[in-house]
């Protein structure tokens, strides 16, 4: 067990990767909070943890609410007496070209994708601190890495993710808190349903490995970045994608 008795805070756990992420965790003896927007989603990804012998409960947030982040870490804190893990995945797209992009989807995608990950790292990296060693994953894309057309809020976000994680891996890195981001490819969830499916058989055309990511590729990832094998990896941005861009 990989995870063994660590407590890992997942944002958007109820559906696609932090699902199945919240799984694999449980699965390698992690505790784990649940922190998701959708209620019906989070509870129900809670309880499966639990049916399957694991160790999960569900924590409301909304993590482009200061307010709510801040109340969604001090009840994690309160229920467990520490955090180990941040797993920044939760993330949103309102995909449109320039000319066609409104404020508002502008103004949306950066509240919850940029934001968010500010707020949520803002709010638990001090218990991190408090105990010398903790573990904080965000959520890239290889959209942020190498741009995509239609997507410039998402784009700007997943960028700035890497910036932040960059910069947090300075900042917190000789106080015993490793940083890091994956940036997956293209990965079958809900996300991915809205791109038209030529759109996506061209894309696995140019993928070596002939597939889209599954969800468990990434769960994957954050795993070994969660884990203690990965105490020496700081600031990388592990690229998920099957060789999409190489
Ligand atoms: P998804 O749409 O299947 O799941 C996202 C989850 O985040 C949902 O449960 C949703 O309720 C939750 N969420 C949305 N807004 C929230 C908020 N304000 N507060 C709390 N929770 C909120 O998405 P998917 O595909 O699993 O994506 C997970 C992460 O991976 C995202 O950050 C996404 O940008 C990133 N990603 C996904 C890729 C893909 O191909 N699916 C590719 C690259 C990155």
């Amino acid at each position: 067990m990989r995870l063994q008795g660590k407590v890992a805070v997942i944002t958007g756990a109820g559906n696609g990767i932090g699902l199945e992420t919240a799984l694999t965790f449980a699965r390698e003896g992690a505790r784990v909070a649940v922190a998701e927007f959708d209620a019906e989603a989070g509870e129900a990804a809670a309880l499966r943890i639990r049916e399957e012998g694991g160790d999960a409960a569900f924590f409301p947030v909304d993590v482009s609410d200061w307010d709510s982040v801040q109340r969604m870490a001090a009840a994690i804190a309160e229920r467990y007496g520490r955090i180990d893990v941040l797993v920044n995945n939760a993330g949103i797209t309102q995909d449109a070209m320039l000319s066609k992009m409104s404020v508002e989807q502008w103004r949306k995608v950066i509240d919850v994708n940029l934001d968010g990950v500010f707020y949520c790292t803002k709010a638990i990296a001090p218990y991190m601190v408090q105990q010398g060693k903790g573990k904080i994953i965000n959520t890239s894309s290889v959209v942020g890495v190498h741009g995509n057309i239609g997507q410039t809020n998402y784009a700007a976000t997943k960028a700035g993710v890497i910036g932040m994680t960059k910069t947090w891996a300075k900042e917190l890195g000789f106080k015993g808190v490793n940083v890091n981001a994956v940036a997956p490819g293209y990965i079958e969830t809900g996300m991915v349903a809205k791109v038209p499916e030529k759109v996506l058989t061209a894309m696995i055309e140019r993928v070596p490995l002939r597939r889209l990511g599954r969800p468990a590729d990434v769960a994957n990832a954050y795993l070994y970045l969660a884990s203690d094998d990965a105490d020496y990896v700081n600031g990388t941005v592990l690229e998920v994608n099957g060789g999409l861009v190489i």
